[in-house]
Protein backbone atom coordinates (compact mmCIF):
# COMPACT_ATOMS: atom_id res chain seq x y z
CA UNK A 1 0.00 0.00 0.00
CA UNK A 2 2.80 2.44 0.73
CA UNK A 3 4.17 1.44 -2.84
CA UNK A 4 7.43 0.17 -1.55
CA UNK A 5 8.18 -3.49 -1.89
CA UNK A 6 9.64 -6.03 0.99
CA UNK A 7 13.50 -4.36 0.72
CA UNK A 8 11.98 -1.01 1.29
CA UNK A 9 11.94 0.07 -2.50
CA UNK A 10 9.76 1.81 -4.83
CA UNK A 11 8.11 -1.09 -6.32
CA UNK A 12 8.50 -1.93 -10.05
CA UNK A 13 11.86 0.19 -9.25
CA UNK A 14 15.20 -1.48 -11.09
CA UNK A 15 18.04 -1.93 -8.81
CA UNK A 16 21.50 -2.36 -9.90
CA UNK A 17 24.60 -3.53 -7.87
CA UNK A 18 28.29 -2.50 -9.31
CA UNK A 19 31.50 -3.09 -8.00
CA UNK A 20 34.48 -1.50 -8.82
CA UNK A 21 38.06 -2.48 -9.12
CA UNK A 22 41.24 -0.70 -10.37
CA UNK A 23 42.41 3.21 -9.81
CA UNK A 24 40.65 6.70 -9.22
CA UNK A 25 39.58 6.71 -12.69
CA UNK A 26 37.72 3.93 -12.11
CA UNK A 27 36.32 4.69 -9.17
CA UNK A 28 35.42 8.27 -10.69
CA UNK A 29 33.89 6.09 -13.32
CA UNK A 30 31.61 4.50 -11.58
CA UNK A 31 30.28 7.45 -9.46
CA UNK A 32 29.50 8.73 -13.20
CA UNK A 33 28.03 4.74 -13.81
CA UNK A 34 26.14 5.52 -10.60
CA UNK A 35 24.80 9.19 -11.54
CA UNK A 36 23.51 7.85 -14.93
CA UNK A 37 21.79 4.77 -13.30
CA UNK A 38 19.75 6.72 -11.07
CA UNK A 39 19.00 9.54 -14.12
CA UNK A 40 17.28 6.17 -15.28
CA UNK A 41 15.18 5.47 -12.70
CA UNK A 42 18.12 2.74 -11.04
CA UNK A 43 18.38 2.27 -7.30
CA UNK A 44 21.81 0.94 -5.57
CA UNK A 45 21.31 -1.92 -4.26
CA UNK A 46 24.33 -3.41 -1.57
CA UNK A 47 24.16 -7.14 -2.43
CA UNK A 48 24.18 -8.45 -6.17
CA UNK A 49 21.35 -10.95 -5.04
CA UNK A 50 18.87 -8.08 -5.16
CA UNK A 51 19.80 -6.70 -8.21
CA UNK A 52 18.41 -6.61 -11.60
CA UNK A 53 21.63 -5.18 -12.81
CA UNK A 54 24.68 -6.57 -11.77
CA UNK A 55 27.84 -4.47 -12.80
CA UNK A 56 31.82 -4.42 -12.92
CA UNK A 57 33.53 -1.90 -13.28
CA UNK A 58 37.31 -4.28 -13.96
CA UNK A 59 40.51 -3.02 -14.16
CA UNK A 60 43.89 -5.27 -15.96
CA UNK A 61 46.61 -2.94 -14.45
CA UNK A 62 48.03 -5.75 -13.52
CA UNK A 63 47.48 -10.31 -13.20
CA UNK A 64 46.20 -9.73 -9.79
CA UNK A 65 43.18 -6.86 -10.41
CA UNK A 66 42.13 -10.12 -13.57
CA UNK A 67 41.58 -12.91 -11.15
CA UNK A 68 39.89 -10.66 -8.61
CA UNK A 69 37.54 -9.52 -10.92
CA UNK A 70 37.26 -13.24 -12.43
CA UNK A 71 36.29 -14.17 -8.77
CA UNK A 72 33.81 -12.43 -8.25
CA UNK A 73 31.70 -13.02 -12.03
CA UNK A 74 31.34 -16.61 -10.96
CA UNK A 75 28.20 -15.33 -8.70
CA UNK A 76 27.32 -12.96 -11.24
CA UNK A 77 27.08 -16.31 -13.21
CA UNK A 78 24.89 -18.22 -11.15
CA UNK A 79 22.67 -15.55 -10.85
CA UNK A 80 21.85 -14.82 -13.73
CA UNK A 81 20.97 -18.73 -14.08
CA UNK A 82 18.71 -18.50 -11.03
CA UNK A 83 17.33 -15.73 -12.76
CA UNK A 84 17.74 -14.83 -16.66
CA UNK A 85 16.08 -11.46 -17.11
CA UNK A 86 18.75 -10.09 -14.67
CA UNK A 87 21.42 -7.92 -17.07
CA UNK A 88 25.05 -8.49 -16.41
CA UNK A 89 27.15 -5.87 -17.64
CA UNK A 90 31.28 -5.73 -17.49
CA UNK A 91 32.85 -2.24 -18.27
CA UNK A 92 35.87 -0.40 -17.72
CA UNK A 93 39.55 -1.92 -18.77
CA UNK A 94 39.75 -6.13 -18.55
CA UNK A 95 36.57 -5.59 -21.12
CA UNK A 96 38.43 -3.33 -23.33
CA UNK A 97 41.57 -5.77 -23.28
CA UNK A 98 39.59 -8.38 -24.83
CA UNK A 99 36.74 -6.95 -26.29
CA UNK A 100 34.29 -8.96 -28.12
CA UNK A 101 36.16 -11.62 -26.40
CA UNK A 102 34.27 -11.27 -22.98
CA UNK A 103 30.90 -12.68 -24.89
CA UNK A 104 33.02 -16.00 -25.77
CA UNK A 105 34.75 -16.27 -22.18
CA UNK A 106 31.37 -15.56 -20.26
CA UNK A 107 28.52 -16.39 -22.93
CA UNK A 108 26.17 -14.92 -19.81
CA UNK A 109 27.21 -11.13 -20.18
CA UNK A 110 24.92 -8.98 -21.72
CA UNK A 111 26.65 -5.34 -21.98
CA UNK A 112 30.79 -5.10 -22.15
CA UNK A 113 31.95 -1.84 -22.62
CA UNK A 114 35.54 0.04 -22.16
CA UNK A 115 36.01 2.74 -20.21
CA UNK A 116 35.47 5.34 -22.77
CA UNK A 117 31.89 4.10 -23.57
CA UNK A 118 30.43 4.33 -20.18
CA UNK A 119 27.59 6.34 -21.47
CA UNK A 120 26.65 3.52 -24.07
CA UNK A 121 25.46 1.71 -21.18
CA UNK A 122 22.35 3.93 -20.98
CA UNK A 123 21.73 3.39 -24.78
CA UNK A 124 21.70 -0.55 -24.00
CA UNK A 125 19.29 -0.54 -21.01
CA UNK A 126 17.20 1.71 -22.72
CA UNK A 127 16.70 -0.07 -26.22
CA UNK A 128 14.67 -3.33 -26.58
CA UNK A 129 18.53 -5.24 -27.46
CA UNK A 130 17.95 -9.19 -27.44
CA UNK A 131 21.44 -9.67 -27.88
CA UNK A 132 24.66 -9.14 -26.39
CA UNK A 133 26.26 -5.68 -27.27
CA UNK A 134 29.53 -4.80 -26.87
CA UNK A 135 30.80 -1.14 -27.09
CA UNK A 136 34.73 -0.36 -27.06
CA UNK A 137 35.56 2.37 -29.48
CA UNK A 138 37.43 6.00 -28.15
CA UNK A 139 35.47 8.45 -28.66
CA UNK A 140 37.64 10.96 -26.21
CA UNK A 141 35.52 11.72 -23.17
CA UNK A 142 32.50 9.79 -22.15
CA UNK A 143 29.79 12.27 -22.69
CA UNK A 144 29.00 14.67 -19.55
CA UNK A 145 27.03 11.92 -16.78
CA UNK A 146 26.35 13.81 -13.78
CA UNK A 147 28.08 11.84 -11.01
CA UNK A 148 26.77 10.43 -7.89
CA UNK A 149 29.93 11.08 -5.44
CA UNK A 150 30.66 8.63 -2.15
CA UNK A 151 31.23 12.30 -0.28
CA UNK A 152 29.52 15.28 -0.88
CA UNK A 153 32.72 17.39 0.27
CA UNK A 154 35.32 15.62 -2.19
CA UNK A 155 34.86 15.87 -6.17
CA UNK A 156 36.95 13.97 -9.14
CA UNK A 157 37.72 16.01 -12.44
CA UNK A 158 38.45 14.23 -15.56
CA UNK A 159 41.16 16.59 -16.99
CA UNK A 160 42.02 14.08 -19.57
CA UNK A 161 41.51 10.84 -21.01
CA UNK A 162 43.91 8.72 -22.77
CA UNK A 163 47.88 7.93 -22.83
CA UNK A 164 50.72 8.71 -25.16
CA UNK A 165 53.10 7.14 -23.76
CA UNK A 166 54.80 4.01 -24.38
CA UNK A 167 55.90 2.35 -21.26
CA UNK A 168 56.22 -0.64 -22.17
CA UNK A 169 54.70 -2.74 -18.88
CA UNK A 170 51.58 -1.09 -19.39
CA UNK A 171 48.35 -2.18 -20.46
CA UNK A 172 46.33 1.35 -20.35
CA UNK A 173 47.35 2.81 -23.81
CA UNK A 174 45.90 -0.18 -25.06
CA UNK A 175 42.57 0.58 -22.95
CA UNK A 176 41.78 3.80 -22.58
CA UNK A 177 43.56 5.08 -26.48
CA UNK A 178 44.92 8.49 -27.06
CA UNK A 179 45.25 11.40 -24.86
CA UNK A 180 42.59 13.86 -25.26
CA UNK A 181 42.36 16.72 -22.88
CA UNK A 182 39.02 18.50 -22.43
CA UNK A 183 39.13 22.44 -22.97
CA UNK A 184 40.26 24.25 -19.80
CA UNK A 185 36.48 26.66 -19.65
CA UNK A 186 34.61 23.48 -19.88
CA UNK A 187 36.74 22.13 -17.00
CA UNK A 188 36.35 25.77 -14.69
CA UNK A 189 32.42 25.14 -15.33
CA UNK A 190 32.67 22.00 -13.95
CA UNK A 191 34.93 22.55 -10.53
CA UNK A 192 32.26 26.11 -10.05
CA UNK A 193 29.44 24.15 -10.34
CA UNK A 194 31.37 21.23 -8.12
CA UNK A 195 32.07 23.93 -5.25
CA UNK A 196 28.33 25.22 -5.65
CA UNK A 197 27.17 21.25 -4.55
CA UNK A 198 29.59 21.33 -1.93
CA UNK A 199 32.57 20.04 -2.89
CA UNK A 200 35.73 21.34 -0.92
CA UNK A 201 38.56 19.23 -2.33
CA UNK A 202 38.88 18.34 -5.87
CA UNK A 203 41.36 15.78 -7.11
CA UNK A 204 42.33 16.19 -10.79
CA UNK A 205 42.56 12.44 -12.63
CA UNK A 206 44.49 12.16 -16.12
CA UNK A 207 46.53 9.32 -16.91
CA UNK A 208 49.09 11.55 -17.20
CA UNK A 209 48.31 14.81 -15.80
CA UNK A 210 50.82 17.34 -16.55
CA UNK A 211 51.32 16.53 -20.10
CA UNK A 212 47.37 17.97 -20.15
CA UNK A 213 46.40 20.85 -22.81
CA UNK A 214 49.07 19.48 -25.42
CA UNK A 215 46.94 18.59 -27.77
CA UNK A 216 44.70 21.11 -27.60
CA UNK A 217 43.98 23.86 -30.52
CA UNK A 218 46.26 26.65 -30.39
CA UNK A 219 43.73 28.58 -31.75
CA UNK A 220 39.60 28.48 -31.22
CA UNK A 221 37.86 26.93 -34.16
CA UNK A 222 35.21 29.28 -34.97
CA UNK A 223 34.44 32.85 -32.96
CA UNK A 224 31.61 31.47 -31.22
CA UNK A 225 32.16 29.23 -29.07
CA UNK A 226 34.63 31.69 -27.32
CA UNK A 227 34.55 30.67 -23.79
CA UNK A 228 34.17 32.50 -21.06
CA UNK A 229 36.93 33.63 -18.75
CA UNK A 230 39.46 30.91 -20.14
CA UNK A 231 41.40 30.80 -22.90
CA UNK A 232 41.51 27.77 -25.58
CA UNK A 233 44.67 25.84 -24.74
CA UNK A 234 46.50 26.19 -21.51
CA UNK A 235 49.52 23.98 -20.02
CA UNK A 236 48.78 22.14 -16.64
CA UNK A 237 50.52 24.81 -14.32
CA UNK A 238 48.38 27.41 -16.17
CA UNK A 239 44.78 24.84 -15.44
CA UNK A 240 45.94 24.73 -11.99
CA UNK A 241 45.85 28.13 -11.54
CA UNK A 242 42.40 28.81 -13.37
CA UNK A 243 40.84 26.35 -10.67
CA UNK A 244 42.32 27.68 -7.44
CA UNK A 245 40.63 30.84 -8.50
CA UNK A 246 37.57 28.92 -8.03
CA UNK A 247 35.70 30.05 -5.08
CA UNK A 248 34.69 27.73 -2.41
CA UNK A 249 37.43 25.04 -3.56
CA UNK A 250 39.89 24.31 -0.70
CA UNK A 251 41.88 21.77 -1.61
CA UNK A 252 43.45 20.79 -5.16
CA UNK A 253 45.52 17.24 -6.06
CA UNK A 254 46.31 15.33 -8.88
CA UNK A 255 47.46 12.06 -10.15
CA UNK A 256 49.17 10.68 -11.88
CA UNK A 257 52.13 13.03 -13.15
CA UNK A 258 54.68 11.74 -15.27
CA UNK A 259 58.24 12.72 -14.18
CA UNK A 260 59.23 13.15 -17.61
CA UNK A 261 56.54 16.38 -17.65
CA UNK A 262 56.98 17.85 -14.01
CA UNK A 263 58.56 21.12 -14.76
CA UNK A 264 59.30 24.00 -12.15
CA UNK A 265 56.25 26.14 -13.33
CA UNK A 266 54.34 22.90 -11.94
CA UNK A 267 56.08 22.15 -8.76
CA UNK A 268 55.56 26.37 -8.35
CA UNK A 269 52.53 25.66 -8.26
CA UNK A 270 52.36 24.21 -4.88
CA UNK A 271 53.61 26.96 -3.38
CA UNK A 272 52.06 30.02 -5.12
CA UNK A 273 48.37 28.52 -5.33
CA UNK A 274 47.12 28.20 -1.61
CA UNK A 275 44.41 25.77 -2.81
CA UNK A 276 47.12 23.09 -4.15
CA UNK A 277 48.28 20.91 -1.77
CA UNK A 278 51.79 19.72 -0.74
CA UNK A 279 51.91 15.83 -1.75
CA UNK A 280 53.50 15.14 -4.89
CA UNK A 281 52.98 11.79 -6.52
CA UNK A 282 56.00 10.73 -8.97
CA UNK A 283 56.27 7.24 -10.25
CA UNK A 284 59.80 6.40 -10.10
CA UNK A 285 58.94 2.79 -11.43
CA UNK A 286 62.69 1.50 -11.05
CA UNK A 287 65.89 3.25 -10.26
CA UNK A 288 68.62 1.90 -12.78
CA UNK A 289 68.51 3.54 -15.51
CA UNK A 290 69.13 0.61 -17.68
CA UNK A 291 65.37 -0.79 -17.31
CA UNK A 292 64.58 2.75 -17.40
CA UNK A 293 65.36 2.40 -20.82
CA UNK A 294 64.07 -1.24 -21.01
CA UNK A 295 60.84 0.09 -19.42
CA UNK A 296 60.71 3.12 -22.24
CA UNK A 297 60.10 5.68 -19.43
CA UNK A 298 62.24 8.55 -20.92
CA UNK A 299 64.17 9.73 -18.04
CA UNK A 300 67.10 8.06 -15.95
CA UNK A 301 67.79 8.18 -13.00
CA UNK A 302 70.04 11.13 -12.48
CA UNK A 303 66.91 12.85 -14.07
CA UNK A 304 64.49 11.61 -11.70
CA UNK A 305 66.55 12.51 -8.72
CA UNK A 306 66.76 16.32 -10.19
CA UNK A 307 63.43 16.42 -10.28
CA UNK A 308 63.39 15.40 -6.58
CA UNK A 309 65.99 17.96 -5.85
CA UNK A 310 63.92 20.64 -7.46
CA UNK A 311 60.63 19.52 -5.45
CA UNK A 312 62.58 19.99 -2.07
CA UNK A 313 64.11 23.18 -3.11
CA UNK A 314 60.51 24.69 -3.64
CA UNK A 315 58.09 22.35 -1.71
CA UNK A 316 60.88 21.73 1.19
CA UNK A 317 57.63 19.85 3.46
CA UNK A 318 56.34 18.07 0.27
CA UNK A 319 54.77 14.46 0.75
CA UNK A 320 56.38 12.35 -2.13
CA UNK A 321 55.19 8.93 -2.99
CA UNK A 322 55.82 6.93 -5.66
CA UNK A 323 55.01 3.43 -7.72
CA UNK A 324 57.99 1.07 -7.57
CA UNK A 325 57.64 -2.21 -10.03
CA UNK A 326 60.17 -5.20 -9.15
CA UNK A 327 61.25 -8.12 -11.29
CA UNK A 328 61.32 -6.40 -14.63
CA UNK A 329 62.58 -8.74 -17.19
CA UNK A 330 66.18 -8.31 -17.03
CA UNK A 331 66.62 -7.00 -13.49
CA UNK A 332 69.52 -7.48 -11.89
CA UNK A 333 70.81 -7.35 -8.74
CA UNK A 334 72.54 -4.78 -9.16
CA UNK A 335 69.53 -3.08 -10.81
CA UNK A 336 67.77 -3.81 -7.79
CA UNK A 337 70.65 -2.34 -5.78
CA UNK A 338 70.03 1.30 -7.73
CA UNK A 339 66.33 1.34 -6.93
CA UNK A 340 67.15 0.56 -3.27
CA UNK A 341 69.57 3.32 -3.35
CA UNK A 342 67.30 6.12 -4.91
CA UNK A 343 64.64 5.01 -2.62
CA UNK A 344 66.91 5.53 0.42
CA UNK A 345 68.06 9.14 -1.14
CA UNK A 346 64.49 10.10 -1.43
CA UNK A 347 62.72 9.20 1.59
CA UNK A 348 59.34 9.11 0.07
CA UNK A 349 56.43 9.36 2.93
CA UNK A 350 54.62 6.31 0.90
CA UNK A 351 55.15 4.04 -1.93
CA UNK A 352 52.58 1.54 -3.66
CA UNK A 353 55.27 -1.39 -5.01
CA UNK A 354 54.38 -3.85 -7.25
CA UNK A 355 55.95 -7.00 -8.70
CA UNK A 356 56.11 -7.32 -12.74
CA UNK A 357 53.61 -8.93 -14.30
CA UNK A 358 53.26 -9.20 -18.03
CA UNK A 359 50.67 -7.67 -19.57
CA UNK A 360 48.21 -8.89 -22.92
CA UNK A 361 49.93 -6.82 -25.92
CA UNK A 362 52.23 -5.00 -24.10
CA UNK A 363 56.27 -5.07 -25.40
CA UNK A 364 57.30 -6.47 -22.17
CA UNK A 365 54.86 -9.16 -22.01
CA UNK A 366 56.88 -10.19 -25.18
CA UNK A 367 60.12 -10.36 -23.44
CA UNK A 368 61.34 -13.54 -23.18
CA UNK A 369 65.54 -12.73 -21.76
CA UNK A 370 66.39 -12.32 -18.27
CA UNK A 371 62.88 -13.67 -16.81
CA UNK A 372 62.96 -13.38 -12.96
CA UNK A 373 61.81 -16.15 -11.06
CA UNK A 374 58.88 -15.57 -8.58
CA UNK A 375 60.63 -16.10 -5.31
CA UNK A 376 63.21 -14.06 -6.44
CA UNK A 377 60.66 -11.03 -7.10
CA UNK A 378 59.22 -11.49 -3.66
CA UNK A 379 62.81 -11.41 -2.32
CA UNK A 380 63.31 -8.35 -3.68
CA UNK A 381 59.90 -7.02 -2.82
CA UNK A 382 60.51 -7.89 1.02
CA UNK A 383 63.56 -5.58 1.05
CA UNK A 384 62.14 -2.85 -0.85
CA UNK A 385 59.13 -3.06 1.78
CA UNK A 386 60.86 -3.08 4.63
CA UNK A 387 62.58 -0.26 3.29
CA UNK A 388 59.84 1.97 2.44
CA UNK A 389 58.28 1.34 5.70
CA UNK A 390 61.26 2.53 7.76
CA UNK A 391 61.82 5.60 5.41
CA UNK A 392 57.83 6.17 6.06
CA UNK A 393 57.99 5.77 9.76
CA UNK A 394 61.08 8.59 9.94
CA UNK A 395 59.10 11.01 7.68
CA UNK A 396 56.34 10.81 9.38
CA UNK A 397 57.94 12.17 12.15
CA UNK A 398 58.75 15.44 11.16
CA UNK A 399 54.73 16.09 11.90
CA UNK A 400 55.05 15.42 15.85
CA UNK A 401 53.69 18.10 17.63
CA UNK A 402 52.52 20.31 14.69
CA UNK A 403 49.09 21.74 14.20
CA UNK A 404 47.80 19.89 10.87
CA UNK A 405 44.44 21.22 9.16
CA UNK A 406 42.56 18.08 8.36
CA UNK A 407 39.92 17.79 6.12
CA UNK A 408 36.90 15.09 7.91
CA UNK A 409 35.65 12.65 6.29
CA UNK A 410 33.90 10.82 8.64
CA UNK A 411 34.37 8.04 12.15
CA UNK A 412 37.59 6.57 12.22
CA UNK A 413 37.92 3.14 11.02
CA UNK A 414 39.40 1.61 14.09
CA UNK A 415 37.53 3.38 16.85
CA UNK A 416 33.92 4.97 15.64
CA UNK A 417 34.61 7.25 19.07
CA UNK A 418 37.12 9.00 17.12
CA UNK A 419 37.49 10.74 13.71
CA UNK A 420 39.31 10.22 10.46
CA UNK A 421 40.31 12.76 8.12
CA UNK A 422 43.69 13.71 5.69
CA UNK A 423 45.92 16.50 6.08
CA UNK A 424 46.86 18.36 3.14
CA UNK A 425 50.03 16.11 2.88
CA UNK A 426 47.96 13.39 2.21
CA UNK A 427 48.59 11.86 5.26
CA UNK A 428 45.21 10.26 7.34
CA UNK A 429 44.74 11.09 10.64
CA UNK A 430 42.37 9.52 13.49
CA UNK A 431 41.53 12.11 15.90
CA UNK A 432 39.33 13.19 19.00
CA UNK A 433 37.29 16.13 18.01
CA UNK A 434 33.51 17.48 17.20
CA UNK A 435 34.48 18.41 13.34
CA UNK A 436 31.58 17.19 11.03
CA UNK A 437 32.47 15.86 8.01
CA UNK A 438 33.20 17.60 5.37
CA UNK A 439 35.12 20.76 7.64
CA UNK A 440 39.07 21.62 7.75
CA UNK A 441 39.56 21.34 11.27
CA UNK A 442 43.21 22.12 12.76
CA UNK A 443 44.38 18.94 14.78
CA UNK A 444 47.45 18.18 16.88
CA UNK A 445 49.44 15.56 16.44
CA UNK A 446 50.54 13.42 19.11
CA UNK A 447 51.72 10.11 17.51
CA UNK A 448 52.83 9.08 14.34
CA UNK A 449 53.38 5.07 12.66
CA UNK A 450 54.47 4.96 9.13
CA UNK A 451 50.72 4.72 7.72
CA UNK A 452 48.77 6.96 9.52
CA UNK A 453 48.77 9.61 11.86
CA UNK A 454 46.74 10.21 15.14
CA UNK A 455 46.27 13.40 17.17
CA UNK A 456 43.18 15.90 18.71
CA UNK A 457 41.42 18.71 17.74
CA UNK A 458 42.87 22.01 18.87
CA UNK A 459 40.11 23.09 20.16
CA UNK A 460 39.48 20.24 22.58
CA UNK A 461 43.49 20.56 23.43
CA UNK A 462 43.02 24.32 24.32
CA UNK A 463 39.97 23.08 26.31
CA UNK A 464 41.41 20.46 28.06
CA UNK A 465 45.14 22.52 28.85
CA UNK A 466 42.67 25.15 30.46
N1 LIG B 1 53.24 -5.12 -13.74
C1 LIG B 1 53.40 -4.60 -12.50
N2 LIG B 1 53.06 -3.35 -12.17
C2 LIG B 1 52.53 -2.56 -13.12
N3 LIG B 1 52.10 -1.29 -13.09
C3 LIG B 1 51.63 -0.97 -14.31
N4 LIG B 1 51.75 -2.02 -15.14
C4 LIG B 1 52.32 -3.03 -14.43
C5 LIG B 1 52.69 -4.37 -14.73
N5 LIG B 1 52.54 -4.88 -15.93
C6 LIG B 1 52.19 -0.43 -11.91
C7 LIG B 1 53.04 0.82 -12.19
C8 LIG B 1 52.01 1.92 -12.26
C9 LIG B 1 50.96 1.44 -11.30
C10 LIG B 1 49.64 2.09 -11.44
O1 LIG B 1 50.90 0.05 -11.56
O2 LIG B 1 53.89 1.02 -11.09
O3 LIG B 1 52.53 3.19 -11.92
FE1 LIG C 1 42.90 2.26 -13.97
FE2 LIG C 1 44.86 1.22 -15.42
FE3 LIG C 1 43.28 -0.38 -14.00
FE4 LIG C 1 42.38 0.88 -16.17
S1 LIG C 1 43.99 -0.69 -16.11
S2 LIG C 1 41.35 0.71 -14.17
S3 LIG C 1 43.47 2.83 -16.07
S4 LIG C 1 44.69 1.12 -13.17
Amino acid sequence: PDGLDDAGYASGMKRYHLTTFGCQMNEHDSERMKGMLESLGYAETPTREQADLILFNTCSIRESADSRFIAHLGEAKRLKRERPERVVGVGGCWAQSIKEEVFERFPFVDVAFGPGQVHRLAEFLTSDAITAQGYFEFEGFTGHLPARRTRPFQGWLQISVGCNCACSYCIVPSTRGREVSRPPAELVEEVRSMAADGVREVTLLGQNVNSYGRDLPTRRPSAGSAPQGAPDRVSFAELLGLLDGVEGIERIRYTSPHPKDMREDVIRAHVELQSVCEHIHLPLQSGSSRILKAMRRTYDRRRYLDRVALIREHVPDASLTTDIIVGFPGETEEDFAQTMEVVGEVGYDSAFTFIFSPRRGTEAAGLTDGLIPHPVKVERMGRLLELVQRDALARAQRFLGRTLEVLVEGPSRTDPERLRGRTRHNKVVNFGGLAAPGELTDVQITAATSQTLSGEERLLARARAS
